[in-house]
């Protein structure tokens, strides 16, 4: 699957919800597959056994991991701001037979019920950068007691790395935004940087991932 600095709402990042879904359209548009079509390493290694229970997918993209998920017997919610994502990832549940409950929303505009996730995974998501880190505390929120929040991007290239390819790192959420704003009702149980192994997709050229995994207490 993904990722950022090739395709990451870049230059002059936008800042309304309304234009983020426009640019996010436009780029799954642009492309027939824009990602790998493979659930990520990441979400599989640290996923894989656990007993299956409710799920969000923040950003799920074209949905490779909320139908790997939902056919390894998780409830699964995915949501994206493109609605041109989850048409195809829609259409891919249907070929397969996957239930999922695709929810095209922002991650800060959609109001999810607190607490209400076994787990919520964000995997590469692109999240604005608030003054009030409302993605941040959304991502938090949304996780049950004794639920896991997994957290997962590019190590970031350098800031000149980075502006090579019109993308401001600084400007996007990353999992040390959320750790930095977990209290000590959460036990940080993984915070490392692994090697990452895509070899198609937009995001092929990343070698490294951050992650960052939770749990807040029973
Ligand atoms: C780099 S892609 C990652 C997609 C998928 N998780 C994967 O690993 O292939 C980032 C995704 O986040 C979505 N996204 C960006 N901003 C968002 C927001 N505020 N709320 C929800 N989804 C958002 C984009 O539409 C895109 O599908």
């Amino acid at each position: 699957m993904d990722h950022t600095s090739d395709h990451t709402p870049a230059v002059h990042t936008p800042r309304d919800p309304r234009d983020i879904q426009d640019l996010w359209d436009q780029r799954y548009a642009g492309a027939e597959n824009l990602w790998s079509g493979q659930p990520n390493a990441t979400l599989v290694a640290e996923l894989e056994g656990m007993r299956p229970g409710r799920i969000l997918d923040v950003g799920c993209g074209e949905g490779a991991d909320a139908l790997w998920l939902a056919a390894h017997g998780w409830d699964v919610t995915a949501l994206d701001v493109s609605q041109v994502a989850l048409n195809r990832a829609s259409e891919r549940g249907d070929a397969l037979g996957l239930q999922v409950r695709w929810l095209h929303a922002g991650l800060a505009e959609a109001e999810l019920a607190p607490g209400s996730f076994d787990v919520v995974s964000a995997q590469y998501p692109a999240l604005l950068r608030t003054d009030d880190a409302a993605a941040e505390r959304a991502l938090i929120d949304a996780v049950a007691p004794n639920g896991v929040l997994l957290v997962v991007h590019h190590s970031l290239p350098s800031v000149e790395q980075a502006a090579a390819h019109g993308f401001h790192p600084e400007g996007y959420v990353s999992p040390a935004d959320v750790a930095a704003r977990l209290d000590d009702s959460w036990t940080v149980e993984i915070d490392e940087i692994r090697p990452r192994h895509v070899s198609t997709g937009a995001g092929a050229h990343h070698t490294e991932d951050v992650v960052l995994r939770a749990r807040r207490q029973p």
